[in-house]
């Protein structure tokens, strides 16, 4: 069954939605992810900027589905809705199943699996399910009524709407300790989008970026357009519109050019995976712009929650890289841009190496070198990933 869309504003939010004012003060009042009782509903990152419209799903596999083809993308975002996944499989195994743990737990496992091979090199995707791995064992284990299928889909949707707060919370909390690190004027690069839509809230690199500007003043941003989802113009560029900060779009060969002028002062990205030596896999292309900062001495900052550390991965040469479909790179909206039968590839990601890396925004702190050691005393603080 597909999930149900709803244009123009949350369903049943009304005027509630309309005088909903997003964390930390920002102007962005759309919702990334809800996690309700029976559903999981997504802004259709699909159709922004152009239309604001909601998906609404009720089953795991309709979650999996919206992460799949990127209805929702962002590290966090994805970790949060596949929380939200498992919540509905409980739901639906509870409603559907006789009063059995040893069947609840194989359904829970399934939809867990499921849910993991939707996108493989954010690592937020199995923090999450693993946060929801432990709540559903400690409730097997504890027996009893605690046990039984209904309760503990109960407990598992309170798990899943607390990691979707929890990670609003860690991201206005890079904020504040990323905006420390600009000054007033700063022209600052970002790539993709690491904003509200890639979070539960308030956003990771754009996090710093609206929490700098609201300290401030003359804060401005260099859009990468981010070839070739176009993350950057469609959807930073959307989100700083909204927020009125001063953004100029550029398409990705441009950076460059801007920073031998010595127009960009600093460059913020997010990230997917941050192995245990720092090195940091992010949106396709950011690896190039770390090559190009340190070349004419621009500090290149990665903001991350915690979530997106991987202990258990020692350097990025073990972050698995998604490849997605060429033709989203020899199509544009449906619409062929190379000759039939030319080739392509499409790495959604790169890895960026330590040494590129001036310093890690997480939740905790600002990490800097040697990050080896940074990454294990942050995670001795805070539940980093597997
Ligand atoms: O393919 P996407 O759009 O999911 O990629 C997103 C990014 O690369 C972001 O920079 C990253 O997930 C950090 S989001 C806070």
């Amino acid at each position: 069954m597909r999930a149900q869309h709803t244009k123009n504003g949350r369903p049943g939010g009304g005027a509630a939605a309309d005088a909903h004012q997003g964390p930390g003060g920002s102007r962005l009042r759309v919702r990334t992810v809800e996690i309700r009782p029976g559903e999981v509903v997504l802004i259709d990152q699909l159709a922004l900027p152009h239309e604001e419209r909601y998906v609404t799903c009720r089953t795991w596999r309709e979650v999996a589905d919206r992460i799949r083809d990127m209805t929702v993308r962002g590290a966090p975002a994805i970790g949060v809705t596949a929380a939200g996944g498992v919540a509905l499989a409980a739901a639906e195994a509870a409603a559907a199943g006789p009063d059995d743990p040893g069947a609840l737990r194989a359904a829970l496992e399934q939809a867990a699996a499921g849910l993991s091979a939707t996108r493989p090199t954010a690592v937020n995707l199995r923090w999450a399910l693993d946060e929801m791995r432990s709540v559903w064992e400690a409730a097997l284990a504890a027996g009893g009524a605690a046990s039984r299928p209904a309760a503990v889909a109960d407990a598992l949707l309170l798990r899943a709407q607390a990691i979707h707060d929890d990670d609003v919370d860690r991201c206005l909390r890079i904020g504040g300790h990323g905006a420390g690190l600009l000054r007033a004027g700063d022209r600052i690069l970002t790539h993709c989008n690491a904003g509200a839509l890639a979070t539960a809230g308030y956003g990771t690199a754009l996090g710093v970026v609206r929490s700098a500007a609201a300290r401030h003043p003359g804060i401005s941003v260099w859009v990468d357009e981010t070839r070739p989802w176009l993350q950057g113009a469609r959807l930073t560029a959307w989100e700083l519109q909204v927020e009125g900060i001063p953004y100029r779009l550029i398409s990705d060969n441009m950076a460059g050019h801007f920073m031998r002028r010595g127009e960009i002062d600093g460059v913020v990205v997010g990230a997917d995976r941050i192995a245990a030596d720092g090195d940091v896999a992010n949106k396709i292309g950011t690896y190039s712009l770390s090559v190009l900062a340190r070349e004419h001495g621009v500090p290149f900052y990665v903001a991350a929650p915690l979530s997106t550390v991987d202990l258990a991965t020692e350097t990025g040469d073990g972050i698995p890289i998604e490849e997605r479909d060429p033709a989203e790179v020899t199509t544009f909206r449906g619409e062929r841009i190379a000759p039939e039968g030319a080739e392509a590839r499409h790495p959604a990601f790169d890895v960026t190496p330590a040494a590129g890396v001036t310093a890690i925004v997480t939740e905790v702190g600002v990490l800097r070198p040697p990050f080896g050691p940074a990454l294990a005393g942050a995670c001795a603080l805070g539940r980093c990933g597997p």
